[in-house]
């Protein structure tokens, strides 16, 4: 595995917690179940916890189950006998849990596993065996799972897509990496060590950011997380002369500005526009409530309409204050 606990930034302290966590995990073999949004970090942690365990000398075999075909799935985990199938190799192959034999193995994008597979590799974890495709025999093998998931897999449960036994196998030591908007002391911490990073990479000697550039970059939403603070810092490097040392804010692409921190990239339901429209008026409203304290003369100065307006909106929506 490539990274280990010093590459990880963490400056808040919902990112220590999760750290100190993985590092405690890390010494025992409990199954890890990596939970956060796209770009949080689940993959550096996954190479971190297999690094800092006794493992750490043997593979760490990565398995993305989103990007591998279904049909190919099985095969590629589970491997096969010669002849198992037409288009098969003469002599077998060895599935990747066999290959992580006393290793790590990551499985990224768990919720994409479809059902067969994961009553397949739910027999496993219970069997600590496996039986290539075609054969009669099987296979010892002992490995570390450690998997990963952006998706509601308890949702997933209750409808069906998600078999219960696994998710319980699987959800033994939960680690959740918070979206990196609602840790934004990361933000500083995480463009100096990708601009160290970068630096290295490109043969460059940025050093600082300037205030305002910094500003623009704290006050983002940040829907992609880390890689895509990673992919502004690369874009902004590129835009630098190459004696420029201190990244501004005219280096930094165009970022999509966040409205209102109460609904950022809202997507609003389907259907008539009549509704869709009062959904997002009842929505402006309950957020000038909030950011009024609530005070209805000022909210309703503020939208431009009487307090009279305001208050029968307000019952309309079923609006009522919640402090
Ligand atoms: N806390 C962190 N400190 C340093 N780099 C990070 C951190 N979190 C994420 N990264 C970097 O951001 C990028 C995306 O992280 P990754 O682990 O692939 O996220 P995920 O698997 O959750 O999509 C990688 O280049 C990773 O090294
Ligand atoms: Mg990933």
């Amino acid at each position: 595995a490539k990274y280990s606990f010093d590459d990880i930034v963490a400056e808040s302290s919902k990112m220590k917690i999760a750290v100190s966590q993985a590092m405690k995990v890390a010494k025992t073999p409990a199954t890890v179940l990596l939970r956060g949004e796209s770009g949080t970090g689940k993959e550096l942690f996954a190479h971190a916890i297999h690094n800092a365990s006794d493992r750490k000398h043997n593979p760490f075999v990565s398995v993305n189950c989103s990007a591998i075909p279904e049909s190919i799935l099985e095969s590629e985990l589970f491997g096969y006998v010669g002849g198992a199938f037409t288009g098969a190799k003469r002599e077998g192959k060895k599935g990747l849990l066999e290959e992580a034999h006393r290793g790590t193995v990551f499985l990224d994008e768990i919720g994409k596993m479809p059902l067969i597979l994961q009553s397949k590799l739910l027999r496993f974890l219970e069997s600590k065996e496996i039986a290539p495709i075609g054969g009669t025999r099987t296979i010892k093998i002992d490995i570390r799972i450690i998997a990963a998931t952006n998706m509601n897999l308890e949702k997933m449960v209750q409808q069906g897509d998600f078999l219960p036994d696994l998710y319980f196998r699987l959800n033994v030591f939960p680690i959740f990496l918070p979206p990196l908007r609602n840790r934004k002391e990361d933000i500083a911490p995480l463009i100096h060590h990708t601009m160290k990073k970068l630096n290295q990479e490109y043969g460059r000697i940025v050093q600082g950011i300037s205030p305002d550039a910094l500003h623009r970059l704290t006050s983002y939403d940040w829907p992609g997380n880390v890689r895509e603070l990673e992919n502004v810092i690369g874009r902004a490097m590129i835009n630098m002369n190459i004696d420029e040392k201190v990244i501004e804010a005219k280096h930094l692409p165009p970022l999509i500005p966040s409205e209102s921190e109460d609904f950022p990239h809202e997507t609003f339901t389907r259907g008539s526009l009549k509704n869709i429209v009062s959904e997002y008026e009842s929505k402006v409203i309950l957020t000038a409530l909030k950011r009024n304290n609530w005070d209805v003369q000022k909210t309703s100065q503020e939208l431009n309409i009487s307090p009279r307006t305001l208050y029968y909106k307000m019952k309309l929506y079923g609006i009522k204050a919640t402090r």
